[in-house]
């Protein structure tokens, strides 16, 4: 885990806790002043710690007084919950609400780290991950099938339908996510929309609470390199993120430069992930062949063997959207 997302996480429990001790004194107050007996028991609860202290300060007697007083400290507190709930309030009205129970977010459990704080870290590195990635511009909303329409393949076929399909996978993919998806290869050529449906699923999938990492394999391969190099002195192990998180969104791969370094990163990421079944979508310029010559068998086979393969076809759209506009003017 990196410190300095522990170090947020941290922050951010700790304001959790202030505001939960803040709405409880709100309370506090709000009752002592609405039911008088109740007023009365906290002042007395409050002389019987106070009592407590001077026994134990005075040593006489210690333990069989001290059970004496904490006994009337149940029963008055089991009469306050009566007076709290018929005075229309919750039984438990006047205790402290904490977010997370098990540590009173306080971050700490049994001596290590809780999960409400380890989780939190890993959700803000992965917030910061994706900060540059514009995962909510897309929407499946906005995808237009009707950018491929007349439009047909080399081989014949008709681009919306083939293109309709798609569509539909990816939709029903991102609603009914879960860590036992399938892997997804996406590929075609530029401007037909993997990018736009990969993010679609990406913020789609976030919604549910998973975590999700979406970049491009330059981005991700540069930041791994220089953490690697020690060139990044932030502490971050983006490479630890990419084999852990629910679903990992490689855009563009071919893109990067050949180096052994590279080659290896995504060997690894692709291979660990596929081995921990944690689903991954890839989208890439290539076809079959180029990814074949560009990257070692070991990977396209599998590739090639276990993903879902969606061949991307149609008329760049970004150019579509460019002759409309013109012919509007
Ligand atoms: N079917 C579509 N409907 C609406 N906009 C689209 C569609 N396909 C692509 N676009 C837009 O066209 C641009 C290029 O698409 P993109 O998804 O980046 O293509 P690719 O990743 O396949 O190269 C983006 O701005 C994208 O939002
Ligand atoms: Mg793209
Ligand atoms: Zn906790």
């Amino acid at each position: 885990m990196k410190s300095e997302h522990l170090e947020q996480a941290l922050e951010r429990i700790d304001t959790r806790r202030k505001q939960a001790i803040t709405v409880n004194d709100e309370h506090f107050r709000e009752v002592n002043e609405r039911i008088p007996e109740i007023a009365e028991i906290n002042r007395q609860l409050f002389q019987t710690s106070r009592s407590l202290m001077q026994i134990i300060r005075s040593g006489e007697n210690t333990a069989e007084r001290i059970e004496k007083l904490k006994h009337q400290n149940q029963q008055a507190q089991l009469m306050v919950r009566r007076l709290l709930a018929a005075n229309g309030y919750p039984e438990d009205y006047l205790e402290v609400h904490f977010t997370c129970p098990k540590c009173s977010d306080t971050g700490y459990y049994q001596g290590t780290y809780c999960t409400c704080l380890t989780t939190l870290a890993a959700q803000m590195a992965t917030q910061e991950l994706n900060r540059n990635a514009q995962v909510n511009l897309c929407s499946f909303d906005s995808f237009d099938l009707s950018y491929y329409r007349g439009h047909k393949t080399e081989s014949g076929s008709d681009c919306y339908r083939a293109m309709e399909i798609i569509y539909h996978f990816c939709k029903e993919y991102a609603a009914h996510f879960s860590k036992e998806s399938p892997s997804i290869l996406m590929y075609g050529s530029t401007g037909l929309g993997k990018t736009h449906l990969s993010l679609s699923i990406a913020s789609a999938v976030l919604e549910k609470g998973c975590s999700v990492l979406y970049d491009s394999v330059i981005n991700f391969l540069r930041q791994i390199e220089n953490e690697h190099f020690g060139r990044d002195k932030t502490g971050n192990d983006t490479l630890s993120l990419l084999l852990e998180c629910d679903l990992l969104i490689l855009d563009d791969l071919g893109t990067e430069f050949d180096t052994p370094f590279y080659q290896s990163a995504i060997y690894n990421i692709i291979n660990t992930r596929m081995n921990r079944c944690l689903p991954t979508i890839i989208s890439t310029n290539m076809d079959f062949n180029g990814i074949s010559h560009k990257y070692d068998e070991r990977i396209t086979s599998r590739i090639f063997a276990t993903y879902v393969n969606h061949h991307f076809v149609g008329y760049d759209v970004r150019i579509l959207k460019a002759q409309q506009k013109a012919g509007r003017r």
